[in-house]
């Protein structure tokens, strides 16, 4: 028999109603829609708004739709990774709650943390299941409600991130095509540019933390950036130089959004043209966990059977990786 790779075979997103745009902003902080876009390449993203809406709140749309597509009932579902840094609540596990919101009662879950990086490192993990042959329909979901970690007074935050979720569904495949290779790192010394202070164990949530605002996401841009903008194009250049894959061979590059100007350099990096790379940051912003695959979702239509894509992430950690996958459809 064939070698088993687990193939995404369905892929689906959905993003809040609510836009919240760079002008909006104008009137929050001290920026200006010209700096946000000369710096980030985002002109607004989405937020979920209403009382007592959590992340699974927009994994559920996003997976009945993708069941739809696929044809296929919840109950066949198998295992549920959900990656999210903002799960609903600290436990229990945001894919437990989802796999009773869907009804998928034969499934079990857990969900995977790795801030930015998350989705690639649940399509790697999830895969395993697959490929052993333990699992027949394993569901990626990755999604985050930024912004109920966002500090709206923070000028330098709050005009990256916003709100969304995607999901994918893993399958077997005989004929050679899914997920092939991938190059995943960690560096917990980075912890220090990009966290969250207060709500943990180390620092459980107290009057004293909400008034020192330490309950938002903390990141020190800069320092990020740089390690972003060398480590995301150094691991995709190693994914397809391990693979024997020329730049001419990619056909789509599909990387994280944080901010143009790290796509673009990991885009100059690889030598792939410049019009392969998915790019809609400057509709959702950074929706961490979401980005790649909403950009599957909305380029699923250009996709063809056999192409040869790289997905490459960066986030708060630090995490990192790039993954090759050949579109099974
Ligand atoms: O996905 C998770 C991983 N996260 C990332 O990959 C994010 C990586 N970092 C970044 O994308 C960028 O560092 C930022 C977009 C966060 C900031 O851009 P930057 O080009 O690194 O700006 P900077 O922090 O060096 O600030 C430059 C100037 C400063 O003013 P002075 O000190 O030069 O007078 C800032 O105070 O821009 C100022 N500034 C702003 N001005 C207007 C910072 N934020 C803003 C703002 N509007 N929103």
């Amino acid at each position: 028999m064939n070698k088993i790779h687990a193939a995404i075979t369905a892929v689906n997103g959905y993003v809040p109603d609510y836009i919240l745009t760079n002008h909006e902003l104008e009137t929050i902080v001290d920026t200006s829609d010209e700096w946000i876009v000369t710096r980030t390449g985002i002109k607004e993203r989405r937020i979920l708004k209403g009382e007592g809406l959590g992340t699974s709140d927009m994994a559920v749309p996003a997976v009945n739709g993708l069941l739809e597509k696929r044809g296929i009932g919840a109950d066949e579902i198998d295992l549920i990774i959900f990656c999210t840094t903002t799960p609903d609540r600290v436990f229990p596990a945001t894919a437990n709650i989802l796999a009773d919101k869907i009804g998928a009662k034969n499934a079990w879950g857990y969900d995977l943390q790795a801030t930015c990086s998350g989705f690639l490192f649940g399509l790697a993990t999830g895969s395993q299941f697959i490929e052993s042959g333990k699992h027949k329909k394993v569901l990626v979901v990755a999604g985050d409600k930024m912004s109920s970690m966002i500090d709206y007074q923070d000028r330098q935050t709050c005009i990256i991130f916003g709100d969304g979720c995607g999901a994918v569904l893993l399958e077997p495949n005989y004929e050679g095509n899914g997920v092939i290779d991938s190059v995943l790192k960690s560096d917990g010394s980075g912890v220090q540019f990009l966290h969250q202070k207060a709500g943990g164990s180390v620092k459980p949530t107290s009057h004293e933390t909400i008034d020192a605002r330490e309950h938002y996401l903390y990141q020190e841009g800069q320092a990020v950036f740089k390690f972003a903008v060398t480590n995301m194009a150094e691991v995709s250049a190693e994914v397809m130089e391990r693979n024997n894959l020329k730049a001419d061979d990619i056909a789509w590059l599909v990387p994280h959004q944080a901010n143009k100007r790290i796509i673009d350099a990991t885009v100059s990096r690889t030598g792939i043209d410049p019009e392969k790379a998915t790019i809609n940051i400057e509709r959702y912003g950074n929706t961490t966990n979401a980005t790649l695959p909403l950009c599957l979702w909305e380029w699923e239509s250009k996709f063809k059977k056999g192409d040869n894509l790289i997905l490459a992430a960066f986030g708060g950690g630090f995490t990192w990786g790039a993954l090759y996958l050949k579109w099974a459809y």
